[in-house]
């Protein structure tokens, strides 16, 4: 997500946060901004675009003087990328400024809670409710910590927060859950940072904070304190990686460390739109009365997007039992189909810029169809021209091969299948209650499956010479199959296929041949003796069975070659689960072939063109 940092010591803040923000440039950003505490004042500089427009502004740090501060890269996630709306955001008399990385899910209720108390707000930014709460706390208690850990009781979601207090001069202050704060230890100076790349230029000796745990720079001297205020002891680390592996946050490649943040990104996802125990979709131009009047759903994507989409029709037809038809962008625009105006097209995509998805989008306008953006990159064409944005909080991904976009993507689906059964009487408070519980553990299982990564790199070895490989699977199953093959096809050039497993024998089947890949995708139990029985009819032709099997769903544990279990969940979310384990393989085919992971030859991350 954002790049965030803060700095205390004897040198000029601006220089060390600027060179700092320039490390994390990587990351992706749309806004960038500093602040500096100097004899009781603090400065501050923030605008929209690249950090080289803020250092040009600010004559290089000269306009923001002091020796403590704090600086940001925005990627934007509540409120498009603009100057008000760039970081830092301070409290109306100054007395707190602060930088903030990850989301306030509470930030509508915190504040309508300070409106009561007379704050006004000025951006449209979640933060902007943090920092005036930490502020409210601060005028009663007259003590940054004591303030950081009422507000922390209070604030849900995730997020790393660094701060200035106007009349604690070379005092920065952290806080931190679910996304990560370091701080960095010097020679009469410390640091603080959200990538511990940012900082390896000065310090190689940091400690790593624990969820819930505030920390406080003066200078040298760096204190920590747990949730409730009281001391800590942490032992100092030293970091042994160069640059480059810390950028990758000490993993190979961006993709390995974006499959990591997927537990994160589900978490985010859903929590945007789960508020008060329920799903709330009326700021994404869904009321109720809306979606009973929605008479079908279009969806149009490319890509991944059009397979996180291809999960979802199957989702979103049975449990809301409304028609969906799916189709790629570039097919889309193109066809002369009649529509139906009282559609709901579904616009998926991660970078909001795809060529074919933006047009396929603007010919379901023209033709007056409400159009849905479920879009990751906040104020991109997409998500501008669309009815209603619907954001996933995956955060930049950096891998050409989308790992937690996609995933994020998943969940905006699900959120979307469950509102619409549920308010067209599908399913009772009860079933709604359950399958929220249920996308609720996926996180946990997904970090579970990604802790087992190592036997599927063993198995990957046995491809590293493979030509063709397909992946099988029925319904959701079949979804998945193709995001799978699509893993692998991108990233380890292995030429691979999904098939709809009932389509073996009407040809592909006549191309299997001895030790090729046939990865078999079992998560709904009512199809896996169906499926079995095409991926036996390839092992008797030589072919290698690898099956993805939902534990529960074990048909052919004793035929396979390689059976991976994932854990259980309701068969409607399984391909949250069942992909890991395919995003896996091709990754450690890739990487057995000794290919570039992260950039894949001919391909974009963003395709702008037709
Ligand atoms: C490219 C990327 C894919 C992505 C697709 C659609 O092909 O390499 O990872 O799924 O574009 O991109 P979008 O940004 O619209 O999701």
């Amino acid at each position: 997500m954002c790049g965030i940092l803060g700095y205390s010591g004897d040198r000029q803040a601006s220089d060390i946060l600027l060179a700092g923000l320039a490390r994390l440039e990587y990351r992706g950003y749309d806004s960038a901004g500093i602040a500096a505490l100097d004899s009781g004042t603090i400065k501050i500089a923030k605008n929209k675009g690249r950090l080289k427009v803020l250092e040009d502004r600010i004559n290089a740090g000269d306009k923001v003087p002091g020796t403590c501060g704090i600086g940001h890269t925005r990627w934007a996630t509540h409120g498009a990328p603009s100057d008000v709306n760039a970081h830092p955001l301070w409290s109306d008399d100054m007395a707190v400024v602060a930088v903030h990385n990850g989301i306030v899910e509470n930030y509508r209720e915190i504040r309508e809670m300070l409106a009561k108390h007379g704050y006004t707000f000025y951006s449209q930014t979640d933060t902007e409710a943090a920092v005036k709460l930490i502020d409210y706390y601060y005028k009663q208690e007259k003590s940054p910590l004591k303030a950081i850990t009422r507000a922390i009781k209070d604030i849900q979601g995730s997020y790393c927060f660094v701060m200035l207090f106007k009349d604690c001069p070379n005092e920065v202050w952290g806080a931190r859950k679910d996304l990560p704060l370091i701080a960095g230890q010097g020679e009469g100076e410390s640091f603080l940072a959200s990538d511990v790349s940012a900082i390896l230029q000065e310090t190689r000796q940091v400690y790593y904070l624990d969820n819930m745990e505030i920390v406080q720079l003066k200078k040298g001297d760096v204190r920590f304190f747990d949730g409730e205020g009281y001391a800590t002891i942490k032992e100092i680390t030293e970091v042994t990686w160069d640059s480059n592996a810390a950028e990758k946050g000490g993993f190979d490649h961006f993709m390995m460390k974006e499959m990591y943040e997927q537990a994160r990104a589900v978490k985010d996802t859903f929590g945007a739109v789960y508020h008060s125990g329920k799903i709330e979709l009326t700021e994404h131009g869904l009321t109720d009365e809306a979606i009973k009047d929605i008479s079908q759903i279009y969806i149009i994507a490319c890509g991944s997007a059009y397979h996180a989409g291809a999960v979802a029709q199957y989702v979103i037809e049975d449990l809301a039992g409304i028609p969906v038809r799916i189709d790629t962008a570039s097919e889309f625009r193109y066809r002369n189909m009649p529509m139906d105006k009282k559609a709901l097209a579904v616009i998926i995509s991660q970078s909001g810029e795809t060529a074919d998805t933006l047009a396929a989008m603007r010919r379901a306008k023209e033709n007056g169809i409400k159009t849905l953006a479920i879009v990751n990159v906040v104020g991109s064409t997409i998500a501008r021209e669309a009815d209603s944005v619907f954001y996933t909080m995956a955060g930049p991904e950096i891998a050409v091969a989308t790992t937690k976009a996609y995933s994020a993507q998943l969940i905006a689906c699900y959120a979307i299948a469950l509102k619409f059964a549920h308010v067209r009487g599908k399913i009772d408070d009860a079933e709604c209650e359950r399958l929220i519980a249920e996308i609720q553990k996926l996180p946990e299982k997904i970090d579970d499956i990604l802790d087992a990564k190592d036997v599927l790199q063993e198995i990957a070895k046995k491809f590293t010479r493979s030509k063709n490989a397909f992946y099988l699977g029925r319904n959701i199953d079949y979804a998945v199959a193709m995001e799978g093959s699509l893993k692998m096809k991108e990233i380890s050039y292995l030429h691979s296929e999904a098939i709809a497993a009932g389509e073996m024998k009407h040809g592909p089947i006549s191309l299997i041949e001895k030790g090729m890949l046939v990865a078999g995708i079992m998560t709904q139990k009512e199809l896996c003796k169906k499926t079995a029985s095409n991926m036996l009819e390839s092992k008797s032709r030589g072919g290698y069975l690898l099956i993805v099997a939902m534990k529960g769903c074990d048909a052919l544990k004793d035929e396979a070659d390689f059976v991976f279990t994932i854990p259980e969940t309701d068969e409607h979310f399984a391909a949250s689960l069942a992909v890991i384990p395919l995003q896996l393989l091709g990754y450690y085919v890739a990487v057995a072939r000794k290919l570039d992971v992260d950039k894949p030859r001919n391909l974009a991350k963003s395709v702008t063109v037709e």
